[in-house]
């Protein structure tokens, strides 16, 4: 079999050009050294839970920022964000009545594709920004050298993410009994916040009486705690590569920088770098499919990146745009369906609706991002697919960047609070806007299986 590194002898997309091979050598040897920073056990246990996504049981929940950066990583950013997907999280629950696996885009998320190498202001042209583990998005010569440095700080972050994220998840803060805790202010009084209050009361109601039945979270721990997996890009091979390590248990290898791993729009060539390198690792792999990638293509990815078809080792991304989502995604579910391939299919519906706005910004209209979501919900339904999760850039931050919603963010609006590093993100009250929507949209599926079982009976 194919070393680790075969992945180098192969043509590579979207790397940084490093001023000097020694350094990055010796910044990856480091690397390689550190404690893992996921379990292969934590993998499998994903692996398990996608696989009932792919087989119509689960929902999963996928989201986080476009690009982490380091000084964006304090103690309240990170806490506000849990909170936003644990609201969520309720939300599909309670509407699809089915499990939701829940994943930030956190703990790693900070390398980003470009669609230019250089980027130009005035007459000065430099390297572009590439994420905070390789340059500094200050336009200035020095801040846009790659520096591998910024690798070791890049692990050493995800590990501090990681360790709060996982008291959060396991330390009594995501106990159901805590659902009223986790509104976030700016969206306490937004009618979503409303909405919200009112399921909440609904859960704590049902908590009450099941307290009194003797079901408690002494009695069933998992109403104290939730599972919360971690999930980025894997554009940096060589970082992927630093963090990758043999199981002793299985002899398998694991990327241990998260649990799932994605290939991105820009990095799925079947004959590239990214798509060998993940053929050989254990982890579930994600993959990003645009309106050009055909079903042929489609079908001969996955068999390459899951040739033996086990259910929670692919999940893909329909990202496509609320106006060719129509035309793109039949012909795919159709394939993947009448060849018996085992995936989830998942959307992502912000990285096909971003436009630049009169005024210059880059931002996404959340009707756009709505109705691709609910596209995706009935295309599934009349293919006879599962709709198998959502893949979302958000925050729990007030921030101004996708526009409308139930505030109707104008242009005008989006120069108060942008402060995204890379692509335009859901606030605290849009993403929970989306979430009662998807959350509906379930249950009508749900309903109308049910009234489908009851005529056949
Ligand atoms: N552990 C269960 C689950 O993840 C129940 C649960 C506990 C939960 N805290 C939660 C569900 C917060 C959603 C949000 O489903
Ligand atoms: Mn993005």
């Amino acid at each position: 079999m194919a070393g680790l590194d075969y992945w180098r002898t192969l043509p590579i997309k979207q790397q940084p050009t490093w001023p000097d091979a020694d350094t990055v050598a010796a910044a990856s040897a480091e690397l390689a050294t550190q404690p893992p920073l996921v379990f292969a056990g934590e993998v499998d246990i994903l692996r398990d839970r996608l696989a009932q996504a792919a087989n119509g049981g689960a929902f999963l929940l996928q989201g986080g920022d476009c690009a982490e950066t380091f000084s964006g990583a304090t103690a309240e950013q990170i806490r506000n964000r849990v909170k936003t997907v644990l609201q969520m999280a309720v939300v599909l629950t309670y509407g699809a009545s089915m499990p939701v696996v829940k994943m930030g885009r956190m703990a790693g998320q900070f390398a980003k594709p470009r669609s230019s190498a250089t980027e130009t202001q005035g007459d000065v042209q430099l390297p572009s920004y590439r994420g905070d583990n390789i340059n500094g998005m200050e336009f200035t010569p020095q801040a846009r050298i790659p520096d591998p440095q910024r690798l070791i700080q890049a692990y050493s972050q995800s590990a501090s993410t990681l360790n709060l994220l996982r008291a959060f998840a396991g330390g009594g803060y995501a106990d159901l009994h805590n659902i009223h805790r986790w509104t976030l202010g700016f969206v306490s009084d937004s009618p979503q916040g409303a909405r919200y209050h009112e399921l909440s009361e609904k859960i704590s109601e049902a908590l009450t009486f099941m307290a009194a039945i003797g079901v408690t979270p002494e009695s069933h721990p998992d109403l104290h705690r939730v599972e919360f997996f971690t999930c980025h890009e894997a554009l940096l091979l060589g970082y992927e590569e630093a963090m990758t390590r043999v199981d002793s248990t299985s002899g398998d290898w694991y990327d241990t920088s998260a649990h799932l791993l994605w290939i991105g729009e820009r990095t799925r060539q079947l004959d590239g770098a990214h798509v060998e390198y993940f053929r050989g690792v254990k982890n579930p792999i994600g993959l990003k499919c645009g309106p050009t990638l055909d079903a042929d293509e489609l079908l001969r990815l996955i068999d390459v990146l899951n040739p033996k078809n086990e259910a929670g080792r692919l999940t893909l991304y329909g990202r496509f745009g609320y106006d060719k989502i129509a035309d793109r995604l039949p012909g795919l579910l159709r394939a993947t369906k009448a060849g018996g391939r085992n995936v989830v299919w998942a959307i992502d519906p912000m990285h096909g609706n971003t436009l630049t706005a009169n005024n210059g910004y880059k931002t996404r209209p959340f009707d756009r991002i709505l109705s691709e979501v609910k596209s995706f919900v009935e295309i599934c339904k009349a293919e006879g697919v599962h709709p198998g999760g959502v893949h979302l850039e958000m925050t729990g931050q007030n921030v101004t960047e996708c526009l409308g919603g139930a505030r109707a963010l104008s242009e005008g609006d989006l120069a108060d609070r942008y402060h995204t590093h890379c692509d335009p993100r859901l606030n605290g009250e849009q993403a929970l806007e989306l979430a009662f929507l998807v959350a509906e949209k379930l249950k009508e599926d749900r309903v109308d299986l049910a009234r489908r079982a009851a005529v056949s009976i």
